[in-house]
């Protein structure tokens, strides 16, 4: 009984919406937001029945999460923000007789991000968590499928704070780490130690670009008995299915594309059924949550991912196109171009490209480049990537690496392609390169 509703006033109110619930369904076969589930036992209705299952991912995008009639037909799932959850008597607390627990342990709004994303991943995913930053989804799922006295293979392309956390962290805990070539294909194997437990993949490296063969990365893995993790963050589902390929736990930073507005800090882990049960125990062992604010942001940004990142597609592939041909350039570091290492594996696994690449210049003094960054009006230069706006960095990978040597012909930098009309960015970049020729 709900205190403050009469028995009766209840049951009308509980039959109404029970009715307008599944008149919704009929009409979209949408996903729910996960009634009484909980984030360790989310089922949606559209996997529950695979018939209902014949939407596109632009079309998951929009439907998925969302329940109206479960919310007096409000079209946006409504934003809780709670701590406690109130139990109706003694004896319903001490059972825990609730559909949720405690906030930590989720809310309508945390299950709609989470739902949303498993209908994305696709039925092979058994679970999604969310955290609160890229950075915390890569340290949690690792955390995750690692104990002391175990051994861990990382790509020399991983975004660096994963390789801090590694050296750093995980060394503390008694967990070793190799770094390996991320070109090595099926040659991982020979890098397998019998106490090797995970294998991390980053396809493309998010400085170098280099394309992974994720599927025979996962099956060398597999043959030992270890898992797969794949940073995820800049194809994202759309462009590459990561559990088709293998892939156990699959990450995003959040914080790019699905926000996509430069105004949020969200990370999330997609697992399968192998991995999904020690990931829901350690998010929740270790205390994390997002707040409801932050979620909700993750949720509208979803909405518009598919069309946001073909324009980033579009504007970057012809940015680059351009780049290519200009006599300042060396080379071009875009998965969808010929001169990317793997191109011919970004070919054969995904089905797309976000707006994220680099180029290497022709050997030139570092002043010059910092005065090409400097000229740019329309890029900003900043760290992170993903949203509607360019940005340009200068990096070098060379101190980083320890299992590959980074000798580009000449400076690099990174380019993030944003959603400017694209020829104002071309012609931005045409003044860059004018400022460093003088
Ligand atoms: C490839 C990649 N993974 C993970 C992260 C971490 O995401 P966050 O900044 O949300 O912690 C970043 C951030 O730049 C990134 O580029």
């Amino acid at each position: 009984m709900v205190k403050g509703l009469t028995l009766q006033a209840q049951e009308v109110m509980t039959r109404a919406l029970a009715l307008s619930h599944e008149q919704y369904h009929r009409a979209h076969g949408a996903c729910c937001a996960g009634a009484g589930r909980g984030i360790r036992a989310m089922t949606s209705k559209t996997e529950a029945d695979p018939s209902r299952r014949p939407f596109h991912p632009a079309t998951r995008l929009v439907l998925g999460g969302r329940d109206p009639f479960a919310n007096h037909g409000f079209v946006n799932p409504p934003v809780h923000h709670v701590s406690t959850v109130l139990y109706p008597t003694a004896e319903d607390f001490l059972a825990r007789r609730s559909r949720y627990l405690y906030r930590r342990r989720g809310t309508p709004t945390s299950e709609a991000l989470e739902s949303a994303l498993r209908e994305l991943e696709g039925p092979e995913c058994a679970g999604v968590a969310l955290l609160p930053s890229g950075l915390a989804a890569i340290s949690t799922a690792l955390i995750s499928v690692l104990d002391a006295g175990d051994h861990l293979l990382v790509t020399d392309s991983a975004y660096l704070p994963t390789r801090k956390f590694c050296d750093g962290m995980l060394k503390r805990y008694g967990i070793a780490t190799t770094y390996y070539d991320p070109m090595v294909g099926a040659g991982i194997a020979a890098l397998m130690q019998p106490n090797t437990r995970a294998v991390f993949v980053e396809a493309p490296g998010s400085l170098s670009f280099e394309i992974q063969d994720v599927p025979a990365i996962a099956a060398a893995a597999h043959a030992k008995g270890a898992v797969v993790l794949m940073d995820n963050t800049w194809a994202s589902p759309l462009y590459f299915r990561a559990f088709e390929k293998g892939v156990d736990l699959s990450i995003q930073a959040a914080t790019k594309y699905i926000g996509g507005h430069s105004d949020l800090m969200l990370g999330t882990v997609s697992a399968n059924g192998r991995t999904w049960e020690r990931l829901s125990d350690a998010v929740h062992l270790l205390g994390l949550c997002v707040g409801p604010d932050d979620i909700y942001l993750g949720l509208r940004g979803l909405r518009s991912m598919g069309v946001r990142l073909a324009q980033h597609q579009q504007s970057g592939l012809k940015v680059a196109r351009w780049l290519e041909q200009r006599r300042e350039i060396a080379r071009v570091l875009h998965p969808a171009l010929e001169s990317c290492p793997g191109h011919a594996l970004w070919q054969r696994d995904f089905s797309g490209a976000s707006g994220l690449f680099s180029i290497v210049f022709k050997p030139i003094a570092a002043k010059a480049v910092h005065a090409f960054l400097d000229k740019l009006s329309l890029f900003g230069i900043g760290a992170s990537w993903g949203g509607f706006e360019s940005l340009a960095i200068p990096f070098d990978c060379a101190s980083i690496r320890t299992a590959t040597r980074w000798a580009p012909e000449g400076p690099t930098v990174r380019l993030h392609i944003g959603l400017e009309d694209v020829d104002d960015l071309i012609a931005d970049l045409e003044r860059g390169l004018a400022a460093m020729a003088a």
